[in-house]
């Protein structure tokens, strides 16, 4: 019924190696097949998304392609009625946005098992605040919670403080009681990093390479966005039998350590998948985002922009300058 109507997307074109992303507009027709075709009204922007736009092959193969891997919309037709018409929804993760057209057009057709159904009272906006980026968060802080983590064991360190995964970590410990030690690169966000609850900001070169193989122990847990050698002079500086949420790759995906954090002080390295983890696990931290772990200021304080902005948004991700959370807006 709807195979004829056309929708918007910021599409991204191979030519010659160079990758470019222009508004075009499509037809629903062509979406790839699946269970349910929902009407996006909003997307969040993630890292990932900026690696699809820039021709990164480890997350899109093949070009053209409709970046974008969080999505939150209605939904306007369902074969399996599970979403039924006219449900709000959430999608984040699984293909979406890598090899299945994504958020950044009006329209996406997904299986019904990549749908989380919208929290009560919250609208498709409020959800891509938080998008990938909140959820990612979310799952580091249950994690270290998991793992025993409390208030009182002392300071929690979040790397790549002021990106996306990173300043909701920040807000979300802080919300818990924790003493938050944000490591940022930017001067500049010093003082939004505080107003999210950060005790303390410190330069990255907390966790500049250093060639003894232990450090202070300094932080009672981390989460880290980072990887890279930055993770492994993080790890050189937690307490005996502290953890530390893993989640991210913008300073490198290797990781070169040796086992002593492990065996000398018992330290835990957690790994954290947003993207292919069962629905329920996606939904539990939803619901935790929508109830008593919601984050006001990043509510508050997210930029909202529309397809025209997107190019320049992407490329900030990639040279580690953007900060807080950006949410695309179809409407505007
Ligand atoms: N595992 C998952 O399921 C999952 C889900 C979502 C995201 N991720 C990953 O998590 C990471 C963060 O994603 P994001 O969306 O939050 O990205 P982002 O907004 O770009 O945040 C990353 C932050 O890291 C810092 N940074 C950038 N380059 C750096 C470098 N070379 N060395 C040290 N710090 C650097 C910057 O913060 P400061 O300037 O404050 O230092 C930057 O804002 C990405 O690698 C992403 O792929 C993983």
């Amino acid at each position: 019924m709807m195979n004829d109507t056309q929708y918007k997307a910021w599409r991204v074109e191979e030519q010659d190696g160079d990758y470019n992303g222009t508004e075009q507009t499509l037809n629903v027709a062509d979406l790839p097949a699946g269970e349910v075709l929902i009407r996006v009204s909003h997307s969040s922007l993630n890292y990932k998304d900026a690696l699809s736009a820039s021709g990164n092959k480890g997350v899109t193969r093949s070009f053209p392609h409709t970046p974008g891997i969080d999505a939150g919309g209605e939904v306007v037709e369902s074969a399996t009625g599970t979403p039924a018409v006219g449900n709000s929804v959430i999608v984040t993760g699984y293909d979406l946005g890598m090899g299945t057209d994504g958020g950044f057009g009006e329209y996406i057709r997904v299986p019904s098992a990549w749908c989380v159904p919208m929290p009560a009272g919250w609208q498709a906006e409020t959800a891509m605040i938080y998008g990938t980026a909140g959820l990612t968060a979310g799952l580091c802080v249950q994690k270290l919670l998991t793992m025993g983590a409390k208030p009182e064991q002392g300071g929690v360190a979040v790397s790549g403080a002021s990106g996306a995964v990173g300043s909701i970590a920040v807000e979300l410990l802080a919300k818990l009681g924790f003493e938050v030690v944000a490591i940022s690169g930017k001067t500049d966000q010093v003082e939004s990093l505080k107003a999210l609850g950060a005790a303390e900001v410190v330069g990255r070169e907390a966790l500049i390479e250093d060639k003894k193989p232990m450090l202070k122990p300094t932080f009672a847990n981390a989460v880290d966005t980072v990887g890279g050698s930055p993770l492994a002079e993080l790890l050189k500086q937690i307490q005996p039998g502290g953890s530390v949420s893993c989640c991210g790759l913008v300073a490198g995906p290797q990781l070169q350590t040796t086992v002593l954090p492990f065996i000398l002080r018992g330290v835990n390295l957690l790994g954290v998948d947003s993207v292919e983890i069962p629905l329920v696990e996606k939904e539990a931290i939803w619901k935790k985002f929508a109830g008593d772990w919601k984050c006001a200021k990043a509510e508050a304080s997210a930029k909202r922009i529309g397809r025209a902005d997107l190019d320049a948004a992407l490329k900030a991700f990639l040279k580690g300058e953007s900060a807080g959370k950006i949410v695309l807006d179809h409407g505007i």
